[in-house]
């Protein structure tokens, strides 16, 4: 009845590298069939007595909420850990905690700073461990990404993904390797300083030539997103990084995604869409007073109709739904 692999029973999900392409496509199928389900009114129990620990050090609008609706929606049921609410790497390593919540809970997911620390977690917990977000990578953003801009065209490959922004933040990271394994062409639109690391691009272009997928890092963001069918960007200081506000928002003030970009890319009023994994500055009285206010995306670019970032957000649901169920449902369920 759903697209199910095998191979993903009680996988982790670290970063978008651990996928085969198969494995990445196969998700989003499943996350679309999960959609459709509960569109049609249906919440079963493919996670019934499922246990998820969500452990956060970073605050979280969509990626927790997702997280313990997927698994409450289909029987189970998640617990939110802050850093105050438990000694992870405070008073206790994160090795031991791992150990310790990997005996109660089926699966964790995790947000926070480090990338070591969910990689620790996933090495020592015993069950699938999914990260939310670290400094360096969002996989599980990307998964809902794809599946949007499948449901836009009806397909991914040979589509033209333009990345505008901080080149070089989880985002822009886990969109570049995602892209690629789909067969898509991938621009992130970046000033010099922000490059992504070239260890990753050289990764990505590896994925590229098997797939067919292409890599290109420009600084130049009007020619950067010719030809684009999906302009993407992020805030412009991503959560731990607010010291560096000022050098950002000078950095990056000529890759605010407006119409005049949009009008750039060619494909204005055509097969264009706008994303943004959110939260956004698009209004100014939200940039003003947040810390961190810069305004990446103007609200006319924002609220358009080409715009589907809430379309992206519902689909973190149902993607990270989807990773539950491969990683931990009884297949004779399905
Ligand atoms: N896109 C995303 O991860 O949003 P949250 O920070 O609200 O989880
Ligand atoms: N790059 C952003 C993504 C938020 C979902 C951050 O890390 O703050």
């Amino acid at each position: 009845m759903f697209t199910w692999k095998p191979e993903l029973y009680g996988r982790s999900l670290l970063r978008m590298a651990d996928l085969t392409d198969e494995e990445m496509l196969s998700l989003i199928d499943l996350a679309v069939e999960l959609k459709a389900r509960r569109r049609a009114g249906v919440r079963g129990d493919l996670l019934a007595r499922r246990q998820i620990a969500l452990i956060f050090e970073k605050s979280s609008t969509r990626t927790r909420n997702a997280a313990s609706v997927a698994v409450r929606d289909e029987g189970g049921a998640a617990e939110y850990l802050t850093k105050n609410d438990i000694h992870l790497g405070a008073k206790e390593s994160v090795k031991d905690t791992a150990r310790v919540l990997g005996r109660m809970f089926d699966g964790i997911l995790f947000r926070g700073f480090a990338q070591k620390t969910v990689e620790t977690l996933a090495a020592h917990a015993g069950v699938p461990v999914w990260n939310g977000l670290t400094d360096d990578f969002h996989p599980t953003q990307i998964l809902a990404d794809l599946m949007t801009i499948r449901e836009c065209f009806g397909r991914l490959r040979g589509l033209k993904v333009a990345y505008v922004g901080d080149g070089r933040n989880n985002v822009a990271n886990s969109l570049m390797m995602g892209c690629v394994k789909a067969g898509m062409r991938f621009v992130n639109c970046t000033p010099e300083a922000l490059s992504p690391d070239p260890m990753l691009v050289r990764e990505a272009r590896e994925v590229g030539a098997r797939t067919g997928a292409t890599v290109e890092v420009v600084s130049d963001p009007v020619a950067g997103v010719a030809g684009a069918h999906v302009l993407y960007t992020d805030v412009w200081v991503s959560m731990g990084e607010e010291a560096q506000k000022e050098t950002r928002l000078r950095l990056l003030r000529p890759y605010q995604v407006n119409m005049e970009l949009v009008r750039a890319t060619g494909n204005a009023g055509g097969e264009l869409i706008f994303l943004h994994c959110l939260p956004a500055f698009h209004d100014h009285e939200t940039a003003v007073t947040a810390a961190s206010g810069a305004l990446e995306v103007t609200d006319e670019v924002f609220e358009a109709p080409f715009s589907k970032v809430f379309d992206e957000a519902e689909n973190r649901m149902h993607t990270i739904k989807a990773l539950y169920v491969s990683a931990l449902c009884d297949h004779a369920a399905l």
